[in-house]
């Protein structure tokens, strides 16, 4: 499922994780460095507007704000399959009003979560069927994949102790802790796919190591993806594979 990528001009990064990995944390820090390291004055230069797109799957629209509120913070009961499709729902709007259309004018998305947080809580948490889950994402996505994914990995017992210090749980950092541990095998077994769009980072060091981390990746494929970026501006085919 993560072989597949998308035909537009732009570049879209995923971070993923369980709880408490830091990703809202890296996510700023990913975003001040594309600022301070000129990528995203580079871009604007090529009257790319705007550069940046941070948003974050439950809740990048205002659909989806509503249906986070529901999945994350309501009272009521959700069966696996709802909340499978809720989640399908929110990411539906989300690639259709605000992902795809940032990727075809050739801009930067930064997405907190995606579709490997369906495979790992949905399929592996949950137990839903896994070629299920792959159907879906796709029918949500469009078949719509991430050009790098961010794995954010560490134990699940410090990650939970992370969440816990931030106060109110929300419906997922209440389950158990078996829940987690198999959201986890989750992320690794889709790292185990080998695709060369994941990168696992050791989320388990201080935070300005993880950001070094994640700047040394990202820098590799910002190049790659700059180069392509200038032909297709030149040649005028930004929306054109
Ligand atoms: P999260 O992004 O971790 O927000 P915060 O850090 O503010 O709590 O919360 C989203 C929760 O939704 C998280 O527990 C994982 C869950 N989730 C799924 O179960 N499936 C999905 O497809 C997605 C995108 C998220």
């Amino acid at each position: 499922m993560h072989s597949a990528t998308h035909p537009y001009a732009g570049l879209f990064i995923v971070l993923e994780g369980g709880e408490g990995a830091g990703k809202t944390t890296q996510m700023g820090a990913i975003a001040t460095w594309l600022e301070e390291s000129g990528w995203l004055a580079k871009l604007r230069a090529s009257d790319i507007d705007p550069p940046l797109l941070l948003t974050r799957e439950p809740g990048g629209t205002p659909l989806g704000q509503g249906l986070r509120q529901l999945l994350l913070h309501s009272d009521l009961e959700i069966d696996p399959l709802a909340e499978l499709l809720l989640y399908a729902a929110d990411r539906a709007q989300h690639v259709a009003t605000c992902i795809r259309p940032q990727l075809q004018r050739g801009g930067i998305v930064l997405c907190d979560r995606y579709t490997a947080s369906t495979v790992a809580y949905q399929g592996y948490g949950r137990g839903l069927d896994l070629q299920i889950i792959e159907h879906i994402n796709r029918i949500a996505t469009g078949g719509l994949g991430a050009d790098v994914v961010l794995w954010l990995d560490l134990p699940v017992g410090v990650g939970l102790a992370r969440t816990q210090q931030r106060g109110i749980a929300d419906r997922f950092e209440q389950t158990a802790v078996a829940f987690h541990e198999r959201v986890r095998q989750g992320f690794m077994a889709l790292a185990q796919q080998g695709s060369d769009r994941w990168q696992r980072i050791d989320a388990h060091q201080p935070l300005d190591q993880v950001s070094k981390a994640i700047q040394d990746c990202l820098a590799a494929h910002l190049h790659r993806w700059f180069e392509t970026l200038k032909k297709r501006l030149t040649g005028g085919d930004r929306d054109l594979p």
